[in-house]
């Protein structure tokens, strides 16, 4: 037997049935996951600080416009929580040594800076750090406020002022604000820091997190037009179409009489009634462009 034959058996001899997967995106993801369900060990290694990876920070994925988050959650969740999985972020190769069924694998892990026994992702350490938080100069602040009018100062304030004593006030301030402007005025939201003593990047981070506050000017009517794949493959775009032309304006856009916007949205949770609309509240099924004129008609 010579000596590459004698290397080969011994590799096989001392196969351990454990296997690394590098990179944790997707495809990482998945590949971990069907190894682990075959009965195998598997590391997931990556050098980032959390699996995922591109897919995790994309809004919509090509070529149907679906949801990434939606595709991408259930694989995190699967991983996280499969015992055949031991999770390696921050972490990149130095050296890798053996045959198949035997690697020997030396990795390099950066520091995390936190206790990672401890920390449950509460993010409080972010809401206070000092670094990212600018300072909380109140006096400078306040004497910035350049008010719209009265009726905008009266009607801020007297949002601030039913909230004021809640916990976790800012996210009802905020709706408040959007529902009686249909935005939030950037000075208005400087003003709504100076109120409840936070910064404004803790503001911006709930304003800019939900769809339902916009930081631009809006229409007092939001129409909704879905292009989720059902609605897509029973015709919603020649609906959109339709509605450009009845409005003068195009998806995003909004008229110049602040009446309405127009948006377009993946999935409103009717595919049954594809192709669909939402109205501000009211949603609109089994759709036809005849019908577009007077569903705008009835909001004019
Ligand atoms: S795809 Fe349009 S409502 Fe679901």
């Amino acid at each position: 037997m010579d000596a590459l034959l004698l290397e080969a058996v011994r590799h096989e001899a001392e196969q351990v049935g454990a296997v690394m997967v590098l990179g944790a995106g997707i495809s990482g993801m998945q590949s971990a996951l069907d190894l682990a369900n075959a009965g195998f060990k598997v590391y997931l290694v990556d050098k980032n600080v959390s699996i995922g990876g591109i897919m995790a920070q994309l809004d919509k994925t090509f070529p149907t416009n679906d949801c990434s988050t939606c595709m991408i959650s259930p694989k995190l969740i699967e991983v996280a929580g499969n015992p055949n999985i031991e999770i390696i972020t921050r972490s990149r190769i130095r050296t890798l040594q053996g045959g198949p069924g035997n690697f020997e694998v030396t990795i390099l892990k950066e520091p995390r800076y936190i206790d990672e026994e401890k920390c449950n992702a509460c993010g409080i350490c972010t809401t206070h750090c000092p670094v990212r938080n600018e300072v909380y100069l109140p006096e400078k602040r306040r004497a910035d406020i350049d008010w719209a009018g009265p009726d905008e100062e009266a009607t801020v304030n007297r949002i601030i002022a039913t909230f004021r004593e809640e916990r976790g006030n800012l996210l009802p301030i905020l709706l408040g604000i959007n529902t009686a402007f249909h935005w939030l005025p950037p000075h208005v939201l400087t003003y709504v820091a100076d109120e409840l003593h936070l910064s404004l990047s803790q503001v911006l981070r709930v304003a800019t997190f939900y769809n339902a506050f916009s930081l631009t000017p809006r229409g007092r009517h939001v129409i909704q037009i879905c292009l989720g794949t059902g609605c897509f493959v029973k015709g919603s775009p020649a609906i959109l179409d339709r509605l450009e032309k009845t409005l003068k304006i195009k998806a995003g856009e909004t008229t110049k009489d602040l009446r309405f916007t127009l948006e377009t949205v993946r999935c409103i949770g009717c595919c049954a009634l594809a192709p669909a609309l939402r109205v501000d509240q009211d949603t609109y099924g089994n759709l036809s462009g005849g019908q577009i004129p007077l569903i705008v008609e009835n909001y004019a």
